[in-house]
C-alpha cells in the first residue's frame, strides 16, 4: 500500500560547537552545504520508495534567512516548506513548531525526522526504517549505531535496564559508557507524535525540549541499530568535520575508481561531491578539485595542482602546481606548470600556456601559444597567435578595464606590452621589447622601443677597474 511520509528537517539549531559565523546547516562540507546531503537522502529516498503522497519541511531558526535564501535558490525547482523555530528550545520544541506552523502535517500517515547534520547518511537507511517499523509495527523507531567514541550523542538504554534515550549532558557514569547511541533519524506513526510531543517536558541538564523524550520503554517504539556507524556521524565541532569530510573524499574516490579515473595517490587527493571525471583521466598526488569543476576523459592533473568550479576537456595536460579558478580548457590544450588561470579564462583547443602565466577574462582560440611569463587580462587572442616570453596586456588605467584584442596568426615578440584598449588585425608582426599603445591593422608590423646608441670603446668608462 502506498504510504503518505512527511520528512522533518531539523535546522534551527546554531551549531554553537562549530564556532562559526555562518548557521551550522550552511557549513561548507566537500563543496556543498551540509543541510545539502540531508536534502539529497531525502530526495533519493522519495524517489526509490512507493511514496503516495509527501511533503518536506526545514525547521530555520539561526540565521533563517540565509538558510531560506539559499534553498529556494538552490532548489527552485523542488518543493520545500519552512519552518520557523523562532528560538532554539530543542530538537522536540522544533518538531511542535512544525506540528503548529503545518496544519495538514497531521494527515500524512509517517513523519521521518532527520537533522541537518549528517552529512554522510545514504537514503537506504531511511528505507531500511520503514522497513523496520512494518515489521515490528511500532509506533515509532529510532536508528541507532555502535561507536568506539560515543561523546556527544544521546545513549540508547537498552530494554533490559528500561529502553529510553538519554543525553550526553544527563548521563551518570554508566549511561555514559553505553556505546550504542541515537543518530538522529527517527521514523514516527504521525498519530503517535500527536499523542505525546506537547507531553515532554525541559527536566534535564540543558533545559530543552528533547525529541528523544518520546522513546520510552511504556510505549511501544524501538530502536533500530545499524552495523555501520560511519554513516550516522553528526557533524558538530571541526573534529567532526573533517572526518566527514574525509569520509565523503573517499567514497567519492571510490566511485570515480570504479569509473575508469586514476588516481596515483588518492589520500592526498580532495574531490569534492559535485565534481566528475572521465575515463582514462589521470590525477596526480596532492590534487584538490574544488566545487562543480568538470573533468573530459584521457586527461592528466598533476601534481599540486587546485582546479575550482572550471571545466577541463579531453586530452588536456595541467602539469604541476597550476592553479585554475572559473574557467575553461577545451581538448588538447595544455596549461603549466605555474599557470594561474583567473575567472573567466578561456583557453582554445590545442592552446599552449606555460609557466608563470596568468590569464584573466580572455578568450585565447585554437592554438594559442602563451609560453612564459607573461598577464593576459580582458584579452581577444586569435587562432595561432603566438606571444613571446614576458608579455602584459596593460588593460587598467586605475580607473576601468580595457580591452585587448589580438587577430589570428599574430606574432608577438617578447617582452611586449599592450597599452589598452588596442586591437591589432590579423597577422600582425610585433618587435620584441615594444610597447604598443596604438592599433594595428592586419599585417602590419610596429617596433615600439628606445633606439640603440652603440659607441665604440666606451665601455671602459663604465666597466669599473679592479
Ligand atoms: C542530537 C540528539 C542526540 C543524537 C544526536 C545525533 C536530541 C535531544 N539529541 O544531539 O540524541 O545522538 O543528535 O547526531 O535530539 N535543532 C533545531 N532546533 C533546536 C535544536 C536543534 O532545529 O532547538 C536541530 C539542529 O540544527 C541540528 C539537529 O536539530 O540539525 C540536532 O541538534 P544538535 O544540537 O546537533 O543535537 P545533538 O547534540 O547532536
Ligand atoms: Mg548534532
Amino acid at each position: 500500500m502506498e504510504k503518505s511520509i512527511a520528512i522533518v528537517v531539523l535546522a534551527a539549531g546554531k551549531g554553537t560547537r562549530l564556532k562559526s559565523s555562518l548557521p551550522k546547516p550552511m557549513i561548507d562540507c566537500q563543496g556543498k552545504k551540509l543541510v545539502d546531503y540531508t536534502l539529497l537522502s531525502a530526495f533519493n529516498f522519495l524517489e526509490q520508495e512507493n511514496i503516495g503522497k509527501y511533503t518536506i519541511s526545514l525547521v530555520t531558526g539561526h540565521k533563517r534567512e540565509d538558510v531560506e535564501s539559499y534553498i529556494k535558490a538552490e532548489y527552485s525547482d523542488k518543493k520545500i516548506g519552512f519552518t520557523f523555530q523562532s528560538e532554539q528550545l530543542g530538537t522536540g520544541h522544533a518538531v511542535q513548531c512544525y506540528f503548529d506552523q503545518n496544519p495538514s502535517a497531521k494527515d500524512y500517515d509517517y513523519t521521518l525526522i532527520l537533522c541537518a547534520d549528517t552529512p554522510l547518511l545514504e537514503s537506504h537507511v531511511y528505507q531500511v526504517l520503514l522497513q523496520a517499523r512494518d515489521d515490528s509495527d511500532s509506533d515509532a523507531v529510532v536508528a541507532s549505531m555502535s561507536v568506539e567514541s560515543p561523546t556527544g550523542y544521546g545513549r540508547i538504554v537498552p530494554a533490559k535496564q528500561g529502553f529510553q534515550i538519554i543525553e550526553e549532558k544527563d548521563a551518570d557514569q554508566d549511561v555514559a559508557k553505553i556505546s550504542e547511541v541515537n543518530s538522529g533519524v527517527y521514523l514516527f506513526k504521525t498519530s503517535y507524535i500527536l499523542d505525546h510531543l506537547y507531553g515532554i517536558n525541559t527536566n534535564n541538564n540543558a533545559g530543552e525540549l528533547y525529541l528523544t523524550d518520546l522513546f520510552c520503554s511504556e510505549r511501544n517504539v524501538q530502536a533500530c541499530c545499524f552495523p555501520y556507524a560511519d554513516q550516522f556521524l553528526g557533524v558538530n565541532d571541526f573534529v567532526q568535520l573533517e572526518k566527514a569530510e574525509h569520509i565523503l573524499n573517499s567514497r567519492k574516490v571510490a566511485q570515480l575508481q570504479k569509473d575508469g579515473v586514476r588516481f596515483r595517490d588518492s589520500r592526498s587527493v580532495a574531490i569534492d561531491f559535485d565534481v566528475e571525471i572521465g575515463e582514462g583521466s589521470v590525477i596526480e598526488a596532492n590534487v584538490s578539485l574544488r566545487g562543480n569543476t568538470k573533468i573530459g576523459e584521457n586527461t592528466l592533473i598533476e601534481v599540486g595542482s587546485i582546479i575550482k568550479n572550471s571545466t577541463i576537456e579531453n586530452q588536456v595536460v595541467v602539469k604541476a602546481y597550476s592553479y585554475v579558478d572559473q574557467a575553461i580548457i577545451h581538448t588538447n590544450a595544455g596549461i603549466g606548470p605555474f599557470t594561474h588561470l583567473r575567472p573567466n579564462a578561456d583557453i582554445g583547443e590545442a592552446a599552449k600556456i606555460g609557466n608563470f602565466v596568468e590569464i584573466k577574462k580572455s578568450v585565447l582560440e585554437k592554438g594559442v601559444k602563451v609560453s612564459h611569463l607573461s598577464y593576459v587580462g580582458d584579452a581577444e587572442i586569435g587562432e595561432n597567435t603566438n606571444i613571446g616570453c614576458g608579455f602584459i596586456t596593460c588593460n587598467y588605467d586605475g580607473a576601468a578595464k580595457h580591452k585587448t584584442k589580438i587577430g589570428k596568426n599574430s606574432f608577438i615578440g617578447s617582452d611586449s606590452q599592450m597599452i589598452a584598449p588596442i586591437e591589432l588585425g590579423e597577422g600582425c608582426y610585433v618587435a620584441s621589447g615594444s610597447t604598443i599603445n596604438k592599433s594595428m591593422p592586419a599585417g602590419a608590423f610596429a617596433v615600439a622601443r628606445g633606439r640603440q646608441v652603440t659607441k665604440e670603446n666606451l665601455a671602459k668608462k663604465f666597466v669599473k677597474k679592479k
